[in-house]
């Protein structure tokens, strides 16, 4: 009769472990049921676009946009950070669902991805220190200028150091791009208008427009024929007619800061 009961506990015992288990499975299944996951992928060296706060958090204009389309569209937002060169290979192998990154929609881009509708444009200018001035594409002759590698300032500069005879460096972060520039590793550095004012009033630079520059304006981007494209869009205008895209430019002090 002992031996009865004891079977019978383990018995009882085993039967609520498995059904405990059984509820967990269950509800974490619910969960990612309710909620779907949207990867985001980013260079996080870009301020006010994106970049890390000191404790390592995601921070600027494109992380807050991504989080407010992830809201209304009903995804839990997942954001991977990598260098910009590796992000358009991300979506074309499906490791991440958009690209925020303040991606210029190119049209040699648009041969591998698709594009949402414009969020913000900016155009180039060549950054170099007060004490080794640089003012006019002429005057890059014979200095070394820095780009950030996969970007339309590596393309850019590729042109332009030929007519002008100038030597490109070329870097995979654009923090360091910065850096180069400090230590005095380069001349000048080559870079979007929009992030180029920040580091001028930051650091005391210098900077010049490039007056050849015809970039075309910030998208999201995603693998081709991405089913989120519209829905995304929709999002984007909806956030532009309320006044909330224009109230996260302002936050972030982003304006046109287009050449003409
Ligand atoms: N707008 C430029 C481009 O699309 C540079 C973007 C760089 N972005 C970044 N997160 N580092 O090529």
């Amino acid at each position: 009769m002992k031996k009865l009961i004891k079977t019978f506990i383990i018995l009882l015992t085993a039967v609520f472990v498995f059904s405990a288990c059984g509820q967990a499975d269950e509800s974490d299944h619910a969960l990612s049921k309710d909620k779907k996951v949207l990867k985001m992928g980013t260079s996080a060296d870009f301020p006010p676009f994106e970049s890390r706060d000191p404790e390592g958090n995601f921070e600027g204009f494109d992380i807050e946009l991504a989080q407010m389309i992830a809201d209304e569209l009903g995804y839990e937002l997942e954001i991977q950070d990598m260098s910009f060169d590796g992000l358009i290979g991300a979506l074309q192998s499906g490791r991440v669902d958009m690209v925020l990154a303040g991606m210029s929609a190119t049209e040699e881009r648009r041969k591998n991805v698709d594009f949402s509708i414009d969020y913000h444009r900016s155009g180039e200018m060549f950054l170099s220190k007060p004490d080794r001035k640089l003012e006019g594409i002429e005057s890059l002759e014979g200095k070394t200028v820095a780009v950030q590698l996969g970007t339309i300032q590596e393309e850019g500069a590729d042109q332009l150091s030929k007519e002008y005879n100038f030597e490109v460096k070329k870097v995979d972060n654009a923090g360091l791009l910065l850096q180069e520039l400090l230590s005095n590793r380069v001349d000048a550095i080559y870079m979007d208008k929009q992030v180029a004012v920040k580091y001028i009033e930051e650091h005391g630079l210098f900077g010049f427009d490039d007056p050849t520059t015809s970039s075309p304006g910030m998208a999201i981007a995603f693998p081709k024929g991405s089913d989120l494209v519209d829905d995304v869009n929709k999002v984007l205008e909806k956030l532009e007619e309320s006044g909330k895209l224009q109230e996260l430019k302002d936050k972030w002090e982003l304006d046109e800061v287009v050449v003409e």
